[in-house]
């Protein structure tokens, strides 16, 4: 297959991840004979630095010729503490997501058994997690008018959604639960909000087309509990934008590090896969980032294009890595190996699945 990347390094360590997520589609290139070519573009704190710009028009139309993005990471602490900021790293990130149109942001929560001692969970609680989240990309706080008066001393940001923006997700959504252990819940505060009692009527009102999964409801104060309370109990959970970017953080914690969660972000022309982590500028350039959330969301865009024994041969590749330990010190602090060695491990475990290579 021919596949067009365009990569989007971003800031802090996500050069240095994407980079093994590089080296890793080209062992698949080579193993199963595809051609993939890759160009890269500016985004985020250095496209500000570079363009004055967090979104320079030449990237986002690099985007849209390539049939994926692969994504790096973004944000600068320079921004941070600013609050004058006018340009800001993330709105490189959050207008590519509303000109790719990436309505749809899946984020797999899954637990490696050979790491199920490095998450501060009980182990009997947290074996067995499976569950993804569905969360709604383009739409609700983040996107709605934001409006500060003229003192400077009163500020709003809207919260809307349209029955739309919430059905294309919600199929999705339910398709995934079909393939899976048929149950979806959806995850609002329709107690209190009127946008949340829009996505109940909608999403009820879709469920009668898939009568075998089953929905429930959870108020997200009460979601946030039982993800860490009893995370077995989800299949897949359907949420809007802000509260799908919160709980899936608090997911991460489940399988013991930020730094193995992989997204795909989903619309009907293009596709962009990133980890859930930001740029960890205190890491930057010291070759201890994890690179495998990078690499497992590589494995998420050959699933996207149907390339499944591929993606397959990646995931096993990172099994190897993690029962050999051959990982970064965020898994095992009398670590040894590098961002760099670990991509390499990898990488070269899915040119040759057979050879066990020798790292020392
Ligand atoms: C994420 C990030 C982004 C978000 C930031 C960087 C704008 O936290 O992808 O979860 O809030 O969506
Ligand atoms: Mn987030």
């Amino acid at each position: 297959m021919n596949l067009k990347i365009a990569l989007l390094p971003g800031d802090g360590i996500g050069p240095e991840v994407l980079e093994q997520a590089v080296k890793c589609l080209q062992a698949v290139e080579e193993t199963f004979n595809h051609n993939f070519t890759y160009k890269e573009a500016l985004v985020g704190a250095i496209a500000i630095e570079k363009k004055r710009n967090p979104l320079p028009n030449t990237t986002l139309e690099l985007c849209k010729e390539a049939d994926a993005v692969l994504f790096g990471a973004i944000g600068d602490p320079k921004y941070d503490n600013d609050p004058e900021a006018k340009i800001r790293p993330e709105q490189g990130l959050l207008r590519l997501r509303k000109e790719l149109e990436l309505f749809a942001n899946i984020r797999p929560v899954k637990i490696f058994p050979s790491l199920i001692h490095n998450s501060p969970l009980k182990k009997d609680i947290i074996s067995k997690t499976d569950f993804i989240i569905y969360r709604e990309l383009t739409g609700g706080i983040y996107f709605g008018e934001k409006k500060i008066n003229a003192e400077g001393t009163v500020a709003s940001d809207l919260c809307e959604y349209s029955e739309k923006e919430i059905s294309r997700i919600a199929h999705l959504a339910f398709k995934a639960a079909k393939n899976r252990r048929n149950k979806l819940t959806l995850v609002d505060k329709a107690n209190v909000l009127e946008s949340s009692r829009l996505w109940r009527k909608v999403v009820t009102k879709i469920g009668e087309s898939y009568p075998e999964v089953v929905l429930d409801f959870l108020f997200v104060d009460n979601a946030a509990m039982q993800i860490i309370l009893n995370p077995r109990q989800f299949d897949v959970i359907l949420t809007e934008n802000m509260f799908g970017d919160i709980i899936s953080d608090e997911g991460s914690v489940i399988g013991g590090s930020i730094g193995l969660l992989a997204s795909a972000s989903v619309g009907d022309e293009n596709a962009l896969f990133e980890p859930i982590h930001g740029s960890y500028p205190q890491a930057k350039g010291k070759d201890i980032a994890n690179p495998i959330a990078s690499i497992l969301s590589a494995a998420m865009l050959l699933e996207h294009f149907g390339l499944f024994e591929e993606a397959m041969a990646v995931r096993e590749a990172v099994d190897k890595s993690l029962e050999k330990s051959v990982v970064t010190p965020d898994l095992n602090a009398k670590s040894q190996y590098g961002t760099g060695q670990v991509g390499d491990f990898i990488a070269h475990n899915i040119v040759d699945s057979e050879d066990d290579i020798n790292m020392n």
